[in-house]
């Protein structure tokens, strides 16, 4: 099943307005819209000349946001083996988990959980995987539901950034490195949607992949939750850092990769033309 895209142009819009802490009558003031004209579009009224003026009081890319309002853009497929999303419903929402191994040995790590697991754990079964550890993201509730199921099945140990102070598992400083086989994951931090967002940043498979919760999403990112501001300086200095064929696994919305999201993200202006 192909995933849908997460984001429509207007959710970025309100990401963008509520992060900058600008309402409604500081971006009519900076854009010379009028307040309905910015509340159609924060609806998802997409109208180009309004989306391009909105842009730039809002830091946003204006290409890159028109082309979100078209709805044209879908991220090249992956197939990488050694790694696998599992998509689950959550709510009114659909939320990602992903397994990895080493194709070698059938060393597995499971990175969230999703709504529940049971696809996930039909699937490690019928590639007769090991799974030696649970590694957690962030700690929002739609990306750990399933942690209990994952246990009872594996009796693995359960890995979480500090910074989520969180009681699920095992507490851990961003820049520790795990193995899996001969797979090598660095832990990055990626803060700012959750207090102690965790990206894991693994070499060994045929591409570079970096599972990065709800830091980065294909065209969006997570809301800035917590800090708008360091939600954007930290995937600048963790995850545009990577190589530009990193295949990105976001927690919501289709895989991407670091190269297809310098062109396309509207949140990350710096990277275009
Ligand atoms: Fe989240």
């Amino acid at each position: 099943m192909k995933v849908p895209i997460e984001d429509y142009f207007e959710d970025i819009l309100g990401k963008a307005a509520r992060g900058l802490g600008l309402s409604a009558s500081q971006i009519a003031d900076q854009t010379g819209l009028s307040r309905d004209a910015i509340g159609k579009a924060l609806r998802g009224e997409f109208n180009e000349d309004h989306v391009r003026r909105l842009a730039g009081p809002l830091r946003l890319d204006a290409e890159a946001l028109v082309a979100a309002g078209r709805k044209t853009w879908y991220p090249n497929e992956v197939d990488l083996e050694g790694l696998a999303l599992f998509n689950t419903v959550y709510g009114d929402m659909t939320v990602n988990a992903f397994v990895v191994w080493d194709p070698a040995t059938g060393e597995a790590g499971i990175f969230d959980t999703g709504a529940e697991a049971g696809a996930m754990l039909t699937f490690i079964e019928g590639k007769n995987l090991t799974v030696k550890s649970l590694f957690i993201t962030h700690t929002h509730g739609d990306h750990i539901a399933a942690v209990d199921q994952v246990v009872a099945a594996y009796s693995c140990p359960v890995f979480v950034g500090e910074g989520e102070r969180s009681t699920i598992g095992q507490s851990f400083s961003p820049g520790k490195g795990f193995n899996l086989g001969s797979l090598e994951i660095e832990t990055r931090l990626t803060w700012g949607h959750a207090r102690g967002g965790i990206s894991y940043c693994i070499q060994g498979l045929k591409r570079p992949v970096a599972i990065v919760g709800d830091a980065l999403f294909a065209q969006s990112m997570g809301g800035g939750m917590v800090s708008y501001r360091d939600a954007l300086e930290t995937n600048r200095k963790a995850l545009f850092t990577l190589p530009d064929d990193t295949v990105v696994c976001p927690g919501h919305g289709p895989m991407t990769s670091i190269g297809e999201e310098k062109r396309v993200n509207p949140f990350f202006p710096e990277f275009k033309g």
